[in-house]
Order: structure tokens, then sequence, then C-alpha cells
């Protein structure tokens, strides 16, 4: 990274290709660059005059602008020209600037929250946003990935799935992976650089929308003097201080959808059929789905499981060997005694053990325990994470944007946005990422779940 500012800015409107183009638009960098000149009285005088409009209400009327930039030097010639472009890059250098960005992994509802800050941002005069590409990753790497966003960009953004900026769940600036002479890697910590940086760029605040790892992050930088917001993400719903994070209620509705589905086949030939969904920590997809599909087994991380029991709830659903079952099962998951199911990924700067299996895990077990039904697993992955948001995600999503733009215009930095049925409030980040909003086993769901005859295995 160079020490010279300007250097920075150039760099920093010119990133803009591929697939983000159709999303976000660049600001072409000759807006920034102007030769400096020398220039008549008469010429100043009219240059004076022209800066005045430009500065003042109708600065935003596009057509002004051009006139301004186009016509009035065609006529008194190239200097004019030239400090017209001086003047209006300097304008636009004391644009206020939000930079926003989405961290981990994806969710419906990331593109509903940027065109929610975005929308909200373009009713402010002085204010610009930027996107960066791939969660911090488009400030840490030169060039720099940084688009600028405005109304055009986010139409019609509400319904899209995934992120247009972009993520990873892997490194950030306080654990950024470094590969040795000797092909091994390290983490190093390059938040003070970042935030250097993004000085030079002229953010002045940051909206990270992102899950418990992307606000640890959040809060790093809040505590070395970076403006940020953070906004809650997650299928998981492990958040903790926010009734839900959105992106959650997609993934019940695609895990209900398939447990129909499955549902159907299941009774058909008499299977056991057992659903393996996310909820690394937290079994709320699990649950949700399980109550809204009529599962009768379900298997969450906050319950270690007894397979016995499990095998129990199958005997009593088969009569003379006709009936189904239908077990729903979190990747986190555990029995009793016993660890999770997963890979150890070894990967610098991501989770350590990449999970999944438990559902083959779980059939193979109860065949062991003398279950001799037919069984059968169905991995959901990652289409609960794809696709368009439902509209309560879309409203959720649309309400923490608008939130969040709001909290950056009232210099309310360090916060969490959060809903708090019906309100949208602000929560320390400290507090919101102090522990994980976990399914409690004395809850009311879960006493729903065993009200309607659902087994946790325990
Ligand atoms: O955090 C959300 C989550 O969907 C977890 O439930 C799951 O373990 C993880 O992401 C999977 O991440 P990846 O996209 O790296 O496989």
């Amino acid at each position: 990274m160079g020490n010279n500012p300007c250097g920075l800015n150039d760099a920093f409107f010119c990133c803009c290709a591929g697939t983000w183009q159709n999303a976000a638009r660049a600001m072409p960098s000759s807006t920034l660059c102007c030769p400096s000149l020398a220039m008549s009285p008469t010429t100043g005088c009219l240059f004076v005059i022209i800066v005045l409009h430009i500065c003042g209400t109708l600065f935003y009327d596009f057509n002004l602008m051009i006139f301004c930039i186009f016509v009035f030097p065609a006529i008194l010639g190239r200097e004019c020209y030239c400090f017209v472009f001086h003047i209006v890059n300097n304008i636009r250098m004391a644009l206020k600037r939000v930079m926003v960005l989405t961290g981990g992994g994806d969710c419906p509802g990331l593109n509903a929250v940027i065109r929610g800050i975005v929308k909200r941002a373009s009713q402010e005069r002085d204010w610009e946003v930027v996107g960066c590409i791939e969660s911090f990753n488009g400030v840490l790497r030169e060039p720099t990935e940084v688009v600028v966003l405005d109304e055009k960009s986010v139409e019609g953004l509400q319904i899209q799935g995934g992120t247009i900026l972009g993520t990873t769940n892997k490194g950030g600036p306080f654990e950024w992976p470094v590969r040795q002479h000797d092909g091994s890697w390290i983490s190093v910590d390059r938040s003070d650089e970042m935030i250097r940086k993004l000085g030079y760029m002229g953010i002045d605040a940051v909206i990270n929308i992102g899950g418990d790892g992307s606000q640890r992050i959040s809060l790093g930088l809040s505590k070395k003097g970076l403006n940020v917001v953070g906004v809650p993400k997650t299928i998981d719903n492990d958040l903790s201080l926010t009734d839900y994070t959105f992106g959650f209620q997609t993934a019940v509705q695609i895990c209900t959808e398939a447990i129909d589905k499955l549902v159907t086949t299941a009774a058909s030939h008499n299977r056991v059929f057992i659903v393996e969904v996310m909820g690394r920590d937290a079994g709320w997809i699990a649950l949700h789905s399980a109550i809204a599909g009529g599962a009768d087994v379900c298997v969450i991380p906050e319950i270690p499981y007894d397979i016995h029991k499990i095998k129990e709830k199958i005997e009593q659903r088969y009569n003379k060997r006709r009936g189904y079952c239908i077990i729903v099962v979190a990747e986190g998951a555990v029995p009793v005694g016993g660890g999770v199911t997963g890979v150890e990924t070894g990967e610098v700067g991501y989770q350590h053990i990449k999970l999944g299996g438990i559902g083959e895990q779980l059939a193979d077990d109860l065949k062991a325990a003398g279950v001799e039904h037919d069984i059968r697993y169905t991995i959901l992955g990652h289409l609960q994470r794809g696709g368009t948001p439902i509209a309560f995600d879309r409203v959720l999503a649309s309400e923490f944007g608008v939130k969040a733009m709001e909290f950056v215009l009232e210099g309310r930095f360090g916060q969490m946005v959060a809903y708090h049925h019906p309100d949208v409030v602000g929560i320390p980040l400290e507090e919101a990422v102090r522990e994980q909003n976990l399914v409690g086993i004395n809850s009311q769901l879960v006493h729903t779940a065993k009200g309607l005859g659902i087994s946790f295995g325990d």
C-alpha cells in the first residue's frame, strides 16, 4: 500500500469489472484527475458562477452538471474545462462515503439489505455508498476492488439471492492468510493497515453485513476507532439479541418444502428418511422445519441424542412393517458423549471443522442399532442458502438496511441493528457477539414439538 491518498483514490474508483459491472458502476477515474492551471480574471469570474451553481441545490441535476462541464467550457476554452473538473472533483471528495460489505456465508436477503442502505443514502445529498468486493478483501487486496453503488445499481435487488458484492468466510483483516516459503500458511493482523487505507480512501463509515464471525471483526475494528455499524446475517439464526436474522425464514421454507416432498416418497416405500439441514451450533432450522413439515424426530446440537431413543420412535411409527418416519437432523448434532461429524480443514482463517455427514452417520448407527426398515438420507446443504428470499426476509433485510444507514447518519457507531418485534433497534456490538442464540431445551418451541409427538432422541 502506498502513502499517497490521491493514488489510492484513483485506484479506489477504477476497480469495477466482470460480473460486478451489471450490478454496480464504477465512477470513471477521469473525474478524479485534473491538471492544475492558471486562468484569466474573466474566466475566473465565470467559473465562480458555475461553481456556485454546482454547489447549489441544483448540483444533483445531471443535465445542469453536463451543461456546466461541457457547454460553458466549450465556449470559454480548455482552461475553464479543467478548472470545472478540478472543482467538481474536490466537491466529490467532500462527499461523505459509507462502505458496505457482506461477509461470511451467503444468505438470502443480503442484496435487499444493500438496496435498503443505498436507497436510504440516496435521500441524502452528501452521502455516497460504495461496496467492497468479497467482504474486506476488496480493501486488503491490491488493486483495491470497490464499486460505487447508486440507486440504479440496486434496482430490483430485493428479490435476488446471494450478494452482488461477493463474500467469503475465510480470512479477514485480523487473520489474513499469508503463504510462507515452505508452503505453509500463517495468519497476520492487517487491521491497522486496512483502517489507514480506508482513511486514505475517504471512507467515513462501514456497514458490515455478516454473522457472528463478521460481527466480531466489526467489534475489533470499532475498538480501533473505525466507524462501524453491523447488520446480523445468517440462515442459522444463531446471533443473539435479535429476534431473527434475515435468511433464516427462507432456509426454513426451503427445508419444509423438501420435507413435504420426502414425506410422499417415504410413505410410498415405507422408508425412514433422514433430512440433514444446516445449523452448526444451533438447531433452529431443524426445529422449525421439523414442526412445519410434520417430522417424527428432530435432532439438534443443543440436545445430544441417544440412538436407541430414536430407534424406539421409529418403531412406534411402523405397524407390521408398514409406515414411514421422517427424521430432521441439524449438521452440528452430536450423540450423547460424542462429537460432531465433519472433516478437519486445517485451513488458516476458516472454521476448523467443515460439518456434514451426520445424516449418513445416523443411518449407519440406526442400522447398527437394529433398525431393519429401509433407510435413506438427503443432505440439503447449500440449497438452503440459495435462491430468492421469501417476503418476510425481504422485509426484514430492507428494515435492517434502512436502519443501518440511519445509524450512520446519526453517528451511532459500534452498534448492530437488531429486530425486536415490531422495532429495529441498536445493540452494542460487544453485547451482540457475547453469546450465541441457541435453542433452549426448555423453550416453548421444544415444548410444542414434544407436544406434537416429535422425539429429540433424548
Ligand atoms: O453459518 C452458516 C452455515 O450455513 C453453517 O450452517 C454451515 O456450517 C456453514 O455455513 C457452511 O459454510 P460453507 O459455505 O463454508 O460450506
